[in-house]
């Protein structure tokens, strides 16, 4: 099994002097205990990480000597970044059906427990995939522009996730589905919304508050509370 990490990102909201999956908290990079949270599953062997064409940090990784660890250019959006790492797959003679766990670099906070369960997922149904997710616990309001705005309505809440990663899906199918989609000008900002585009319905498996995905300043303390509580 191979894991997957879109490192590629300028950590635009983070407003970091460097890209966030860079930023050292707990002491290692986000980056690295993206990584390293990977490995704590035994049946991922090897992870694919893409990086920005201009990336200077990569090479400080305690992993970048690492055999299991290969590096790709990855793009201009997330998507084009994990498109890169499933060509570069191929291109190595991957197994087309090969489980791939794709998973944000930014979100270090993830759990052996929560990655097992959503694997655990994966096998028993490969074709639909599955992916980690947390129920909606606040109210939901719809509004009709982004920023602030006055409420349109309220949304029932009691349908709704939060996708997370691991997303874990088959190569070729993931594949087929985001080139699919990015012809067809449908947004994903996921490996899932791929697939749900190509009328597959992947697992939902819950998730848990530490796999939430550092964006802006503030998240850092939170993501540090969390891996120095995991490291305990
Ligand atoms: N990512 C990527 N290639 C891109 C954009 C994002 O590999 N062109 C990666 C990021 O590095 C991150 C993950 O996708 O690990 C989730 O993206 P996000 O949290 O949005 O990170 P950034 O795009 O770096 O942040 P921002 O949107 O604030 O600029
Ligand atoms: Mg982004």
């Amino acid at each position: 099994m191979i894991g997957v990490i879109p490192a590629a990102g300028i950590g635009q909201r983070m407003e970091a002097e460097i890209p966030k999956q860079y930023l050292v908290v707990a002491g290692k990079t986000l980056l690295d205990h993206s990584i390293c949270a990977l490995f704590n599953d035994p049946r991922i062997e090897q992870v694919w990480v893409a990086l920005h064409e201009h990336d200077r940090w990569w090479p400080q990784s305690l992993y970048a000597k690492d055999q299991r660890v290969h590096t790709t250019q990855g793009g201009g959006t997330r998507a084009e970044s994990v498109v890169a790492i499933l060509n570069a797959l191929l291109q190595q003679h991957a197994k087309k059906d090969a489980l791939v766990v794709v998973h944000d670099a930014a979100r270090p906070g993830l759990s052996t427990n929560a990655l097992a369960r959503v694997i655990d997922a994966a096998e028993s149904e490969p074709e639909r995939g599955a992916l980690l997710a947390l129920p909606v616990r606040d109210t939901v309001k719809f509004a009709h522009v982004q920023a602030s705005s006055h409420v349109a309505r309220t949304v029932d809440r009691e349908q709704l996730w939060l996708a997370q990663t691991p997303q874990v899906f088959q190569l070729e199918p993931l594949l087929t589905a985001i080139t699919h989609a990015q012809a067809n000008k449908i947004a994903v900002t996921d490996e899932s919304s791929a697939m749900e585009s190509m009328g597959i319905s992947p697992a939902l498996v819950i998730g848990n508050r530490a796999g939430f995905k550092v964006t802006d300043p503030e998240d850092l303390a939170l993501a540090e509370y969390y891996l120095q509580r995991a490291s305990q």
